[in-house]
């Protein structure tokens, strides 16, 4: 079911660790845009309890546990989790890491948590309304469902060179078939791996279907590079060495002027409104 995912996450996961820097004070949604001290989606998270989908290397996790929550981690890599437990107990906190698919909650059936957060990696399963029924089957009534994936119009298309030039080209945005990339493991294997991708509308319509509403939708324009400083540039809640080339204006790179004009991240917010019971599945 999830297996591509965890394949290729496994493969990758040095690799990811060492390339990205992402805080561990504040919770983040993506790269080079602001994380939850700006955004304040999460309200006040101090004894509540908290389900993070997708946590990888668990900085959210962690995150979230140093504001007061008690925190489970779930990630379909082992590799990924390694790290996190690794980065908890350096951080010395006590966060909860679980193996598992977001597709598959069944194993946290008995449990209930009052936010389900999920960062950056919805983009990597397919069937989202299964995972939208499955988060409504672990939520409190009210709980709070909040997740930045890929911004489905830089997941319909891709940079490209053309003319010389580095160039944006829109794919199809109504097409939902995945893009397929391909990335290289530690090993230089190479590994297939496809990035889903919703409309805005259908990812709205998934939602209400699955018993929620949508209280808000973040598109964060990504910060303005340029014109930060080097401290406030290492302050961002998730960035990578590759960011700094945006700060270049030589067009064959994809500077931050056409950079900024595309938005990254989409952030949904959404409230449990209805339980799903026996639809559930
Ligand atoms: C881009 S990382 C995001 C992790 C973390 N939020 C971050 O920004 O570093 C995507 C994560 O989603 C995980 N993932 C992919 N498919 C999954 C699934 N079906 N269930 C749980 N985790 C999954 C991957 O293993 C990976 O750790």
């Amino acid at each position: 079911m999830s297996d591509e995912a965890r394949r290729a996450w496994n493969a990758v996961s040095e690799w990811y660790q060492r390339k990205v820097t992402i805080s561990l004070e504040d919770v983040h949604y993506g790269p080079i845009s602001p994380g939850e001290r700006e955004l304040h989606l999460l309200g006040d998270v101090s004894g509540r309890r908290v389900l993070e989908l997708g946590c990888g290397g668990g900085q959210n996790s962690i995150v979230l546990s140093k504001w007061g929550a008690h925190v489970t981690g779930l990630d379909v890599s082992e590799r990924q989790l390694d790290h996190a437990r690794k980065l908890a107990e350096e951080e010395k906190v006590d966060v909860r890491f679980l193996h598992g698919s977001m597709e598959d909650l069944a194993p946290l059936a008995r449990q209930r948590f009052d936010i389900v957060l999920s960062s950056h990696a919805l983009q990597f399963v397919e069937d989202w309304g299964r995972v939208f029924r499955e988060v409504n089957a672990v939520l409190n009534p009210e709980g709070l469902f909040v997740f930045a994936m890929s911004h489905p119009v830089l997941s319909s298309g891709r940079w490209t060179i053309m003319e010389g030039r580095k160039v944006f080209v829109l794919r199809d945005y109504f097409d939902d078939a995945p893009e397929i990339e391909t990335w290289v493991g530690e090993a230089q294997e190479k590994i297939e791996i496809p990035l889903y991708h919703h409309t805005v509308q259908d990812t709205f319509d998934l939602l209400l279907e699955s018993g929620f509403r949508v209280e808000r939708i973040v598109e964060p324009m990504p910060y303005p590079l340029k014109e930060m400083s080097e401290e406030e540039r290492r302050g961002m809640p998730y960035t990578a060495e590759e960011y700094e080339r945006l700060k270049s204006d030589d067009l064959e790179e994809p500077g931050y002027e056409l950079w900024k004009r595309l938005p990254y991240t989409m952030i949904f917010k959404a409230r449990k409104t209805r339980s799903l019971g026996q639809d559930r599945g």
